[in-house]
């Protein structure tokens, strides 16, 4: 019924309690998780999805033990300039969404040159939300717009669903069409609040270190069988 998604996005849960599983340290299953994700970006780039965005640390996963968060952070440099080689040649769009504002420094260095360095790539999106929760994107939105209102750039009366949008982190890109979750948990954890309202969602039991180019089809063909009614009613 429905074609392969436009945007995915994923909720990556379940490094901690994979590695636990196997008698590791949480580390390790990060260390694991971020392994996946390169296999994740290149099959949905192969089954024709546009745009990936994947959680990889909210605003509240700053409430973590601090190793852990170096850890994690430490890993991204790393991930970037391992991944730099494919992202040219695959002509894939890095990006970021989020506040950032309590990343360190030299890990926004790195974010922002393969930002600038993939700037102009047209075949695949995949953007990371980073320090991002839902409810910042929404009240960063407000206070852009109560700004461009008192400076004249904005009026009240031109405010709708699309203006409001374009002031939230994924601006022009579409909504997601799929939100997989992994790990069983059934919640949205302040990940995009507003760009979710109606998208398909596919919860696994899978930990995310184990969630492979597989598991990716077995959400789109799942979610080619759902039916999308936006409050509409369907034959
Ligand atoms: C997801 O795995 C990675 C991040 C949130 C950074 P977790 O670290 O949340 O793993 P669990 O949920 O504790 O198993
Ligand atoms: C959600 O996972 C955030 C990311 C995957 C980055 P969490 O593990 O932080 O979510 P909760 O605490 O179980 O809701
Ligand atoms: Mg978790």
């Amino acid at each position: 019924m429905n074609s392969v998604p436009r945007h995915i996005a994923i909720i990556m849960d379940g490094n901690g309690r994979w590695a636990e599983k196997k008698g590791l340290s949480r580390t390790a299953g990060h260390q694991q998780g971020v392994k996946r994700v390169k296999e994740i970006v290149r099959e949905a780039k192969k089954i024709g999805v546009q745009v990936l965005t994947i959680f990889a640390f909210s605003t509240e996963n700053w409430n973590r033990p601090k190793p852990e968060i170096e850890f994690l952070f430490s890993y991204l440099d790393r991930f970037l300039s391992e991944y730099k080689d494919e992202l040219i040649r695959e002509d894939i769009r890095f990006k970021t969404i989020g506040r950032k504002s309590r990343i360190r420094k030299t890990t926004l260095k790195n974010i922002q040159d393969m930002e600038t360095l993939t700037g102009n790539h047209k075949s695949f999106l995949f953007n990371i939300a980073l320090d991002y929760g839902g409810r910042w994107d929404i009240l960063n939105a407000v206070s852009q717009i109560v700004s461009d209102c008192l400076s004249h750039k904005l009026s009240r009366s031109e405010i709708d669903e699309k203006i409001f949008g374009g002031y939230l982190s994924l601006r022009e890109i579409p909504d997601p069409d799929l939100l997989i979750r992994t790990s069983g948990e059934q919640r949205i954890s302040n990940f995009l609040l507003w760009n979710l309202a109606y998208s398909e969602i596919y919860f696994t039991k899978t930990f995310w270190p184990d969630f492979d180019a597989e598991c990716l089809n077995q959400a789109v063909s799942a979610y080619s069988q759902r039916e999308r009614r936006y409050g509409k009613i369907y034959e």
